[in-house]
């Protein structure tokens, strides 16, 4: 076969092709697997090594030049089908379905905190933050349980190691978020609502209701006349407004340092298609503040009274999404996040 007068050809051809149809037939005519160039190159095996390579070469160089023929005029074709179809929606295939867009979701515990926090906004609470890594002062002593009360064994603590040796006040991370009642009205005049979310730590074995790290809304309201029938009508119209619909709860006389009295909140749990199972949570610990903390601030002497309460997150989360194990929360298991 010549190969030059096949090029000569070849070039000639493209040049009158005027679509992307007649592209094919030319790229079928001069590069596919029955082209004359391809049935050069199978007979190549016939012809002695030297011949062989000599017109295997030549071959070679041709199909090159041949396949970047295809590929520019391909270029230049598309364009112009593009140029001739702007502004129309000819090139839009509206049958092909559309990609499907995997979109990222917020972490339940988020949820519900965005839910809460909400919620107390609305009653007029103003939302404030705490420090994580806290003094021995402010997590226990400020709040009445100095180093040898026993009510310190209610928080088992990770402390921090010191970083010398005269350290003066030990370090730890906090075990609630109480220690902000203090940092706060240290600097603050009453009357006030706040609240305080965030995370807490306790070096305690875990099981389906406890974590090592967890959640608390610290809630603190200080004024001339609250009392606990204040706490509960609040503390009722929040659980209403979180949960939407009628849950069960109940008030129980409980001990605290820093509270007095002091009460725990319970709701009763609902487990998913198992009536026999629901059961009362602990959600949060509160009570009236101590006249002790008013006087360590240095709050004038028998004028203020307040409510405070420190709630835990993941248990409302538990009973407002009917999970029944805590430790999900923070399983990377997508299976479980994707629920939300
Ligand atoms: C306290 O932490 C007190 N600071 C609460 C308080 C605040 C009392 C203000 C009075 C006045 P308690 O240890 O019970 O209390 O924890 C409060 C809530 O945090 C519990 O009801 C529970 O909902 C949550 N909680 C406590 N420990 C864990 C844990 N290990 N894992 C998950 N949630 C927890």
């Amino acid at each position: 076969m010549n190969l030059e007068q096949l090029e000569q050809k070849a070039k000639e051809s493209i040049a009158l092709v005027q679509d992307i149809q007649g592209l094919e037939k030319w790229r079928i005519q001069y590069l596919g697997r029955k082209s004359a160039l391809s049935l050069f190159f199978n007979s190549l095996s016939k012809l002695s090594l030297q011949e062989r390579k000599k017109q295997g070469e030549k071959a070679n160089k041709i199909r090159k030049i041949l396949t970047n023929l295809y590929s520019s005029k391909k270029t230049e074709l598309e364009k112009d089908v593009f140029e001739s179809n702007k502004g129309s929606s000819s090139l839009l295939d509206i049958t092909q379905p559309g990609d499907k867009k995997t979109k990222g979701h917020l972490h339940p515990l988020t949820l519900i905190t965005r839910d809460i926090v909400a919620s107390f906004e609305k009653m007029g609470f103003s939302i404030i933050e705490g420090p994580e890594i806290e003094t021995e002062y402010y997590n226990f002593d400020a709040l009445n349980i100095p180093a040898d009360h026993p009510a310190r064994e209610m928080w088992d603590t990770l402390w921090i190691k010191p970083k010398t040796k005269n350290q003066k006040s030990k370090m730890l991370l906090r075990t609630h978020t109480s220690p902000m009642q203090v940092r706060y009205m240290e600097k603050n005049q009453p009357p006030f609502r706040i609240i305080v979310p965030g995370r807490c730590f306790r070096y305690e074995a875990t099981d389906a209701s406890h974590e090592i790290q967890f959640y608390q809304i610290e809630g603190l309201m200080v004024g001339e006349d609250i009392n606990l029938s204040n706490f509960k009508a609040i503390i009722s119209e929040i659980i209403k407004d979180i949960f939407k619909h009628k849950v069960s709860v109940r008030f129980r006389p409980s001990f605290f340092p820093f509270v007095s009295p002091g009460v725990e909140v319970d709701i009763k749990q609902e487990i998913k298609g198992d009536q026999s199972n629901d059961k009362w949570l602990e959600i949060m610990g509160a009570g009236m503040v101590h006249p002790d903390l008013f006087k360590r601030v240095g709050y004038e002497n028998n004028r203020w009274q307040g409510f405070a309460f420190g709630l835990g997150i993941e248990r409302v989360a538990m009973i407002k999404y009917k999970i029944n194990d805590i430790r999900l929360f923070f399983n990377p298991d997508i299976r479980f996040l994707e629920q939300f």
